[in-house]
């Protein structure tokens, strides 16, 4: 867990250089108190999980990928197209990242251009690597190539698959406006490999060890972790926090947009990371204003307030 007094000092700072996440209208007394805060995006590519975040006020930006889009019912190209144009269209001016699928840099560069032509808050998504992977016989750095390519032609690019601290720095390098450091797989990674016996995608650290499956108190572990300020086990919010800090020593524009989000928890600690963006799923952020003292607070508070009715 990171504890507040190692968020670095320079983030606020770099904050006032970006661009204003809630910009206060013209004429308007009151100022919006948080112009400069970090930003939320929805996880998802499906509209019905978008909308009550949307209207809510909690979000200001979409990312997508090709399985969020296969899981919001898109089967061919025409209704990934379609899924992804409503997307955009609905968000507009907030920005919604459109992942790559094609792996030659030319097809790639055309394809991004295609993407982008679908609204001016598109953000192209670029895989950093695993080309390789899929066929020997690619460039090791057509990512890095592809990024830069879609910096000189104006196009807005978010470099995804980030697993370190490099990869980060090359794709910044590289003109990236987001990268995308996947805090959760690295968390699941760790935890299959080192603890078999814990169970995969909740978290990279167990939130209290001490937690009776099923007592209902891991909803609470978010307050009473803070406050504990407990021992610091995540490599996935410290990778966010490697990143932030070479990004605000270098003054490095690139906004880290932390992905892959698999607890509440962990929004707190990226925020103490000083990520500058945090994608996360539409679950977690429907649950964002819940807590079991809220509810037992709200009955107290309704129940008090009958006596004023006799
Ligand atoms: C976001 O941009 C990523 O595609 C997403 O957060 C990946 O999350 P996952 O690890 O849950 O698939």
């Amino acid at each position: 867990m990171l504890q507040p007094s190692e968020s670095h000092p320079a983030a606020g700072e770099r904050r006032l250089t970006m661009e204003k996440v809630n910009p206060t209208p013209a004429g308007k007394k009151l100022a919006h108190p948080s112009e400069h805060a970090p930003r939320i995006f929805a996880d998802t590519a499906t509209i019905t999980e978008i909308r009550p975040l949307k209207e809510a006020g909690i979000v200001n930006g979409v990312t997508t990928n090709p399985s969020l889009l296969k899981r919001a019912g898109a089967d061919s190209w025409a209704s990934a197209n379609r899924i992804m144009k409503e997307i955009v269209e609905y968000m507009a001016p907030m920005p919604v990242s459109l992942e790559l699928t094609e792996l030659q840099p030319e097809k790639m560069v055309e394809q991004a251009k295609r993407l982008a032509g679908i609204g001016p808050n598109v953000v192209v998504k670029v895989p950093i690597g695993g080309y390789k992977a899929i066929d020997k016989s690619l460039d090791a750095h057509t990512g890095l190539k592809v990024l830069h390519r879609l910096w000189e032609n104006d196009i807005r690019t978010n470099a995804t698959l980030i697993f370190n601290s490099t990869q980060a720095f090359w794709a910044a390098n590289a003109g990236a406006s987001y990268v995308s450091p996947f805090l959760g797989r690295v968390a699941d990674y760790l935890y299959k490999h080192d603890h078999p016996e814990r169970t995969p995608g909740n978290s990279l650290y167990f939130i209290d060890d001490h937690k009776v499956p099923g007592n209902g108190l891991d909803k609470v572990a978010n307050t009473a972790y803070v406050a504990t300020a407990g021992a610091r086990k995540d490599a996935g919010v410290r990778l966010i926090h490697e990143i932030v800090a070479v990004f605000n020593a270098y003054r490095i524009r690139t906004e880290v947009l932390a992905a892959s989000f698999r607890n509440a928890v962990q929004v707190t600690e990226c925020l103490l990371a000083g990520a500058d963006i945090l994608t996360v799923p539409a679950p977690i952020l429907m649950g964002v204003a819940d807590h079991p003292l809220s509810d037992e607070g709200m009955q107290a508070f309704v129940a008090d307030s009958k006596v004023f009715d006799k």
